[in-house]
């Protein structure tokens, strides 16, 4: 197919992307970048032994850069970049007590990004999510449409698999949707989820859904806590880099992800968490779907409480 993505930070969930875009072997080039001197093209030397292996000729590229922006050039031209820059949550902080620090790293990232790939589609994933998604429009001063962010996609999956593990089914029977923010005001929609076609409701109790919807909105937190260093990226990499590979198949693959509003559900002006087609310019179409009057509430509350958060961006 071609193109080229770059990956920006070779953290867990940079470097799990980098491989995970690589071996789909769609891409002619996976660029991968640190400010760690030496990490990114030590892990793309590794990951470029592995080709024979596992079968892709994508070449992943190592690239040292500095928040000046020195070593960017390496990542000129790109038709996709994923951001995971940032720091991720230690046990008992929220996503959003990474805003201060986070917000400085992925407004130089996206700053030097733009600079070398400017018509670039944008998937954020550094967190806190939403904020930072808004942020890196701002900072790239993109079209909206070509900057997203990765959460929906995550979280329906999580909520997939506990509702899988419940029921003891196939993941691939289960059909879940979260969306709303990457934080307190998740909004899982019970509403749209179905095993084998049948709503879930008929299947479990109100109590059970409740919990299996509170474990889903914990559930980032669940493995931060288990892993005491560091936030999960299996999970999380798979969903960014599905979300990539929508982009250059230009697939219209409907997804939840982190996209701008502007008059879906009677909500404007804000990065959130929806369902949208994802293709060549990023947000196709957000996609209104059905809802219940209590989600859609939901919904306009999560709108509400990102963007106060929002708002404050501008000035991080
Ligand atoms: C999570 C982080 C990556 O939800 O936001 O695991």
């Amino acid at each position: 197919m071609g193109g080229k993505v770059t990956v920006v930070g070779a953290g867990f969930y940079g470097s799990t992307t980098a491989l995970r875009l690589a071996e789909y072997d769609l891409f002619d080039t996976v660029v991968l970048t640190d400010i760690l001197e030496g990490k990114s093209e030590g892990l793309a030397l590794d990951m470029n032994q592995s080709r024979s292996i596992e079968g892709f000729e994508t070449k992943i590229v190592g690239a040292t850069t500095t928040p000046e922006g020195a070593g960017y050039e390496a990542t000129a031209n790109s038709d996709v970049v994923v951001i995971t820059a940032g720091l991720p949550r230690k046990p008992g902080m929220s996503r959003m007590d990474l805003i201060g620090v986070n917000a400085g790293i992925v407004r130089g990232v996206a700053e030097n990004i733009a600079k070398h790939s400017p018509n670039a589609v944008i998937i954020v994933v550094s967190n806190p999510l939403d904020e930072m998604t808004a942020l890196a429009q701002i900072a790239t001063k993109f079209p909206k449409n070509r900057v997203m962010g990765q959460a929906g996609m995550l979280d329906t999956a999580r909520f997939t698999n506990f509702v899988a593990e419940k029921l003891g089914v196939k993941v691939a029977a289960v059909k879940t949707l979260t969306l709303g923010s990457h934080g307190d005001t998740m909004v899982p929609v019970p509403s749209r989820c179905t095993v084998n076609g049948k709503p879930l409701s008929e299947l479990l109790s109100q109590e059970e859904i409740a919990e299996l919807v509170d474990r889903t909105r914990n559930g980032g937190a669940e493995v931060v806590a288990l892993l005491k260093t560091g936030s999960a990226y299996y999970a999380p990499s798979a969903a960014a880099a599905r979300m990539a590979k929508a982009v250059i198949e230009d697939s219209g693959a409907v997804m939840p992800v982190c996209a701008w509003v502007d008059g879906e559900y009677g909500i404007s002006g804000v990065y959130l968490g929806v369902e949208a087609e994802i293709g060549r310019t990023g947000v196709k179409k957000v996609v209104e779907g059905t809802l219940t009057d209590s989600e859609v509430a939901a919904l306009k509350e999560a709108a509400e409480a990102v963007r106060a958060k929002q708002a404050d961006v501008q000035t991080l």
